[in-house]
C-alpha cells in the first residue's frame, strides 16, 4: 500500500455538497489522499494525513476526471468532405452512417482498434477518465462483435448500438434486420457489452423496432440507452423512460410530455452539443430540461459524422454558451452527470471510496473550462490513481 497526496490544490470540484460549497461542494487548498487506485481522504490541505508520496498542484485547480457517457469510437474512414458540405448548407440526414458502416467492415481489426486507441488517448488528454464506446458501424453480427471486442480493449463501458442504421443488404426490410438483431446479434454479443442502444429516428428506427431491440437487449442482461429526438420530434425519449433507460441522448426535439415523462422517470438526458454545433442542427433547451428537474450529462457523441470531436472541455464551454447551463452545472453535467448517465457511483465524485480520477487545471477554478474556451487548461490527469 503506498499513499499518495495531491494537495495544494487551490480550488476543488467534488461534487459532494456535503464535503465544501455549494453543489459542487467546492473546497479551496485542498487535498486528496488515495491508495491502491481508490480515494481514502478529501479535505483541507492543512488537516491532510501523512502519505508515503506528495504531488504539489501550486494552487492549480483539479476535479473528478470527465464522465464522456457517449462515443462511437470503433469506425474507420473520412467525412472531412461531408462536414464541410454541411457548413455551406447541405443538411445532415444520417445518411453518412452507411458510408462508414462500409468502410468499417473494410477494416482490419488492427485498424479499428488503431483508430479507437488514438481517440481514447486524445480524449484522455484533455481530461477524459472514464470513457462509452459503442459499436454500430459495422450492423453484422461479426463486425459488431468485433467492434466490442476493440472496444473492450478500452473501457468497460462497452455498448451494443445494434440498430444504428438499416444496412444496404436489409434496405427497405428493417423489420426482418431487427428480427435479426433479436435473435442472432444480440445472443452473440451480449456478453461482450454492458449497454445495448438503438437510433430512434424517422429513417433509421421506429419505436415498435427500438422496444424490441431494446427489450432483448434487456432480457440478455444489458441496460439500455437511447439516441432519441436528434433530428425531429418523435417517440425516443418517452420510448426510453417507458423502458427504464439509464440516457436518452441528444434530446433536442421535445414535447411538454417528453419533459414530464422525464421529470417523473429515472433516465438522465444526455446533451450532445458538439452533435448540433457540427451539424449547425439546434440546440437542446438545456434551461426548460434542467428547470423541469431532469437530470443532465454532457457527452461529446464523438464520432466520424456528427461531433468528430473528444473534448469534453469544448463541450462545457458549449454547453455554457449556447446550452445556457451555468458554468457550474456544465462541469457538474460532464462529470457526476455522465457518471449518472452510466449508473455508476464510483466515478465522477471526489470522495471517500471513489475512483481516484481527477484532472490538475492549469487554472484557479473550474470556471475557466468555459471562460477560457479552445486554450489547453489540462496541465495532468490521474486515472484509477496512476498519473497519466
Ligand atoms: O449520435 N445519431 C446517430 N448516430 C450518430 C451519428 C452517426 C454518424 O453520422 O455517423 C450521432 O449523432
Ligand atoms: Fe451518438
Amino acid at each position: 500500500m503506498t499513499a499518495t497526496a495531491v494537495d495544494h490544490i487551490g480550488s476543488l470540484v467534488t461534487n459532494d455538497p456535503h464535503a465544501g460549497r455549494g453543489p459542487l461542494g467546492l473546497i479551496h487548498d485542498a487535498a486528496v489522499v488515495f491508495d491502491e487506485g481508490v480515494v481514502q481522504w478529501v479535505g483541507s490541505h492543512s488537516r491532510a494525513p501523512a502519505a508515503d508520496a506528495r504531488h504539489d498542484l501550486q494552487g492549480r485547480a483539479a476535479l473528478p476526471g470527465f464522465v464522456d457517457s457517449h462515443a462511437h469510437l470503433v469506425f474507420c474512414g473520412d467525412r472531412a468532405a461531408e462536414f464541410a458540405a454541411r457548413m455551406s448548407g447541405e443538411t445532415y440526414d444520417a445518411g453518412g452512417i452507411l458510408a462508414t458502416i462500409a468502410a468499417t467492415r473494410s477494416a482490419t481489426n488492427a485498424e479499428l482498434a488503431a483508430t479507437t486507441g488514438r481517440l481514447v488517448a486524445e480524449a484522455r488528454r484533455t481530461g477524459t477518465t472514464t470513457i462509452e464506446c459503442k459499436s454500430g458501424y459495422g450492423q453484422t453480427v461479426a463486425d459488431e462483435l468485433r467492434g466490442l471486442q476493440v472496444a473492450a480493449a478500452f473501457t468497460t463501458e462497452t455498448t451494443l448500438l445494434a440498430a444504428h442504421l438499416p444496412p444496404p443488404e436489409f434496405a427497405g426490410r428493417a423489420d426482418e434486420y431487427v428480427a435479426m438483431v433479436c435473435d442472432w446479434m444480440i445472443p452473440v454479443c451480449a456478453p461482450h457489452a454492458r449497454w445495448i442502444d438503438v437510433f430512434c429516428e424517422a429513417g433509421a428506427f421506429d419505436a415498435d423496432q427500438c422496444r424490441a431491440v431494446l427489450r432483448a437487449g434487456i432480457g440478455a442482461g444489458l441496460g439500455a440507452r437511447v439516441h432519441g429526438n436528434q433530428l425531429g420530434p418523435g417517440p425516443g425519449v418517452r420510448l426510453a423512460v417507458e423502458l427504464g433507460a439509464a440516457s436518452v441522448d441528444h434530446v433536442t426535439h421535445v414535447t411538454d410530455a417528453d419533459i414530464d415523462a422525464l421529470a417523473g422517470g429515472s433516465t438522465v438526458a444526455t446533451l450532445l452539443p458538439g452533435a448540433d454545433f457540427s451539424t449547425r442542427g439546434p440546440y437542446p433547451d438545456a434551461r426548460r430540461l434542467r428547470d423541469a428537474g431532469v437530470t443532465l450529462a454532457l457527452a461529446t457523441d464523438c464520432n466520424p459524422g456528427t461531433s468528430y470531436t473528444t473534448s469534453m472541455p469544448f463541450v462545457v464551454a458549449l454547453a455554457v454558451r449556447d446550452l445556457h447551463l451555468s458554468p457550474d452545472e456544465a462541469v457538474w453535467s460532464a462529470t457526476a452527470g455522465g457518471a449518472a448517465a452510466l449508473r455508476r457511483t464510483d466515478i465522477g465524485v471526489v470522495e471517500v471510496g471513489a475512483r481516484a480520477d481527477l484532472i490538475g487545471l492549469d487554472a484557479p477554478s473550474h470556471l475557466h473550462l468555459a471562460y477560457r474556451p479552445g486554450v489547453d487548461l489540462v496541465h495532468e490527469v490521474w486515472k484509477d490513481g496512476v498519473l497519466q
